[in-house]
C-alpha cells in the first residue's frame, strides 16, 4: 500500500516529502482550518511549488455544482500532480456524479471524497474515465466511528475499484497505525495518514517488553508532576 500524508501544515508536508517516506498528500477544508490556512490559493500554490512531483489533492469549497466546476477548473491549473477533490455529495445530499462525469470528460484527475457507502463507491467507479488516473477516497475511520467494521466495506471497495483502470482506492480517515497493515492486506492502493500515525511507523517492530517499560516510565514521569506523596 502507498502511504500518503494527510494534513495542511506546510512544514509537516515538506518534512514528509523530504523524508521520502510518503508517496503523496491529501488535504481537506477541515485540515486547512485546523492548520490556520488563511489564503487557500496561495497555500495550494506554495505546496505545489515545494512538492512538484508527488500527487497532491485539493478540495473544491463550493456547495453548488456550478461554482464547484469553476473551482475545479482553477485547481486543475495549479499543477500536473494535482488531483481535484470532489465530495460525492453537496450538503443538500445531491449527487456530484454529473459533475464528476463532466470533469472526467475533460481528462482531469479527481479524488472523489467523503465516500462511506458501497453504493457511492459503485456510482463513482462507474462514472470514472479509465484513461484518467483517479482516487476513490473511502472514509474507513468514519465508518468505524459508527460502530461498523470498515473491513468488509474496504474489501468490497477493492473489488469494485479493480473493475476500472485508473481507479485507485484510498483508505481515508485512518485512525491508528494498524490500519496501514489492514489496508495493505486487503490490497487497498493508498492509505492517507496523519503525521502522528506516520511517526509511529518508524517504531514498527519495537520489542513489546520495551513498550511495557516505556509505558511504566511514562506513568512514573506523570506521577512526579502530580506531587502525590
Ligand atoms: C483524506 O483525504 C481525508 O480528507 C481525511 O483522511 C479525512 O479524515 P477524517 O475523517 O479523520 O477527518
Amino acid at each position: 500500500v502507498k502511504i500518503y500524508a494527510d494534513g495542511a501544515k506546510l512544514e509537516d508536508m515538506i518534512a514528509a516529502y523530504k523524508s521520502g517516506f510518503v508517496s503523496g498528500f491529501t488535504t481537506n477544508p477541515s485540515l486547512m482550518k485546523k492548520a490556520g490556512v488563511a489564503d487557500y490559493v496561495a497555500f495550494a500554490k506554495k505546496v505545489v511549488e515545494k512538492i512538484p512531483d508527488l500527487p497532491l489533492s485539493f478540495e473544491v469549497f463550493a456547495d453548488d455544482f456550478e461554482t464547484m466546476e469553476k473551482e475545479a477548473e482553477k485547481i486543475h491549473t495549479f499543477g500536473k500532480n494535482v488531483y481535484i477533490k470532489i465530495p460525492i455529495t453537496n450538503t443538500k445530499g445531491e449527487s456530484s456524479i454529473p459533475l464528476i462525469e463532466k470533469l472526467q470528460d475533460k481528462g482531469y484527475s479527481l479524488n472523489v471524497t467523503a465516500i462511506l457507502t458501497i453504493k457511492q463507491v459503485e456510482e463513482t467507479v462507474a462514472a470514472l474515465n479509465p484513461d484518467v488516473d483517479n482516487i476513490v477516497s473511502v472514509f474507513a475511520g468514519r465508518i468505524a466511528d459508527t460502530g461498523r467494521d470498515p473491513i468488509p466495506y474496504m474489501k468490497q471497495s477493492v473489488e469494485i475499484c479493480r473493475t476500472k483502470k485508473g481507479a485507485n482506492l484510498l483508505w481515508a480517515s485512518s485512525r491508528e497505525l494498524f490500519n496501514v497493515y489492514e489496508a495493505d492486506r486487503l490490497g487497498v492502493d493508498i492509505i492517507t495518514c496523519t503525521p502522528e500515525i506516520i511517526s509511529k511507523l518508524k517504531k514498527v517492530g519495537k520489542p513489546l517488553e520495551q513498550v511495557s517499560l516505556d509505558t511504566v516510565k511514562g506513568f512514573n514521569t506523570d506521577i512526579q508532576t502530580l506531587g502525590y506523596t
